[in-house]
């Protein structure tokens, strides 16, 4: 019956909405971002909405996963740590920042065979080593496979299977901060019919609560340019995320 009503204004809204859907052929769409207040950051432009589509030199593009350095350069120059760790560091893009930058940063990931989610890893580093800033980037569970590594969080079969060593990554994580300390942690959710949708950054937040964290400013939604999903053609209908998240956390006192 709701069919045959016709509502003129209805039609009219629902023709307007279909061709305001973004053009796919490739051209930008904008939108007017809200401004910013003006405050004492060291970084002003750096705000919960961080977009950046160019270029860059740091790390390597063809590397499945990686993530461009201007966010991590942004929050280095905004938290001004002494020393950098990135235990997941695929192509080296915070390497490659910190290096730009002068910090020191030490540098690891599974496929050198150092396992993040293993505490033996950590009690392996120099003694009392600790860190004002770790970066990290993670699998978003098994969007994409990294290496063939049995404990290659992307391996995980299942979601359990998944969290209960990212929960222990990020316990490892938290054990190795200094004193205000930060810990960014750049995570997507992922979907797939087995699994449903899956809050990733939920369960991130989650993790870094129990392992005794607490968020030390605003969530940083990171508009996902150039993502190869944008590029593909669905059959099923789903609302598309265009972005990942970036959460930072800290130390309680
Ligand atoms: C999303 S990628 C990081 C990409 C990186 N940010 C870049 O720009 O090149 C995730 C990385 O986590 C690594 N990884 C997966 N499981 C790990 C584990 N258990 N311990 C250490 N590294 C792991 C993978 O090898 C992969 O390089």
């Amino acid at each position: 019956m709701e069919n045959t009503i016709i509502n003129p204004f209805l039609a009219a809204r629902r023709r307007q909405a279909s061709s305001a859907s973004p053009a796919h052929d490739g051209r930008p769409v904008y939108a007017r971002l809200p401004l910013a207040p003006i405050t004492a950051s060291p970084v002003p432009h750096l705000t919960s909405l961080f977009h950046f589509d160019s270029v860059e030199d740091y790390g390597s593009r063809k590397y499945p996963g990686n993530c461009g350095g201007k966010l991590i350069r942004d929050l280095l120059l905004y938290f001004q740590p002494q020393n950098v760790f990135d235990p997941m560091t695929g192509s080296g893009t915070c390497a490659d920042v910190c290096r730009e930058l002068g910090i020191p940063c030490l540098s690891k990931d599974i496929r050198d065979g150092f396992d993040a989610t293993d505490p033996d890893s950590f009690r392996n580093l120099p003694t009392g080593q600790t860190f004002d800033f770790i970066w990290a980037h993670p699998p978003y569970f098994r969007q994409k496979l990294y290496s063939d590594h049995p404990r290659d969080l992307s391996r995980a079969p299942t979601l359990y299977a998944f969290l209960e060593p990212y929960g222990a990554f990020i316990r490892n994580c938290a054990s190795v901060l200094s004193p205000g300390g930060k810990f960014a942690i750049l995570m997507g959710d992922y979907s797939d019919r087995e699994a449903g949708f899956v809050s990733l950054t939920y369960h991130t937040k989650q993790l870094a609560f129990a392992a005794g964290l607490r968020q030390s400013c605003t969530d940083i939604i990171r508009f996902s340019h150039g993502a190869s999903s944008s590029r593909k053609v669905y059959r099923s209908s789903f609302i598309p995320g265009l972005h990942d998240v970036c959460m930072v956390f800290e130390k309680t006192p």
